[in-house]
């Protein structure tokens, strides 16, 4: 896998020309809904936001939404939204997920194409699972393996996508209960051989127990 990370700040300004994000996120924020079908009562912490495409698609359906993400670029493209939009219930924070603490608690915590630029997603997901509320939701959303041929540059990518049953042992793992997954979205995109290829998304949720088993 391609080594050091990679540098969001000077793609954010025009991250969100490209549809096909737009419409993945878009996609991922719909499954999400339908799986979980979070409400008013629901405070959400998205994980590597972005820009904000599915900080925005979920935001009117939930009571509010911490956008974190380790690029000041993108967070600045998804505030100047906030502000355009008079939008009071997305707040933002600079948080690195390898480095930095998470804020909590939460009901739903939810990420969309950035588990693959984490190292170590296993101690993420540990991480999660420690600030969401008892009952709380987990929504992972990320390419199925891939072959390194998503990205035109697999700089900052550290999976080359990943295999369902092994994030739903890593889920398990962690003490997440619940766990299903499905296809959030099918992307085409053209190939350096001008061909067209076709990835898909797989939205992977979990719950977190009401209660802790006695003896853990
Ligand atoms: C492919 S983009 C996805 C953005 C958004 N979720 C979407 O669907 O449009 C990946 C995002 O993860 C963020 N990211 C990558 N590594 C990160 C880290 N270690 N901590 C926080 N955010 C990170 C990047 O800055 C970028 O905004």
């Amino acid at each position: 896998m391609a080594g050091e990370k990679r540098d969001f700040n000077t793609a954010a300004a025009t991250w969100d020309q490209k549809t096909h994000r737009v419409r993945m996120a878009n996609n991922v924020a719909q499954a999400i809904l339908g799986a979980l079908r979070p409400g008013p009562d629901t405070d959400v912490l998205e994980l590597g936001s972005g820009t904000g495409l599915v900080t925005l698609a979920l935001q009117p359906h939930v009571g509010s939404v911490t956008a974190i993400d380790s690029s000041p670029g993108m967070l600045a493209e998804l505030e100047k939204k906030i502000a355009a939009q008079g939008i009071t219930n997305v707040r933002t924070r600079c948080v690195d997920l390898e480095k930095d603490d998470l804020p909590g608690p939460f009901d739903l915590a939810a990420s969309s194409m950035t588990f693959h630029h984490i190292r170590d997603t296993d101690r993420l997901i540990g991480r999660i699972f420690g600030i969401l509320k008892p009952g709380g939701k987990i929504a992972i959303a990320d390419l199925d393996s891939d072959e390194g041929r998503f990205h035109e540059s697999n700089e900052g990518v550290f999976h080359f996508g990943f295999d369902r049953y092994l994030m739903r042992k890593s889920f398990e793992a962690a003490g997440f209960v619940s766990v299903r997954n499905r296809t959030a979205a099918i992307v085409t995109k053209p190939g350096p051989d001008g061909g067209v290829r076709t990835f898909t998304l797989f939205l992977m949720t979990g719950e977190k127990p009401a209660r802790e088993t006695e003896g853990q």
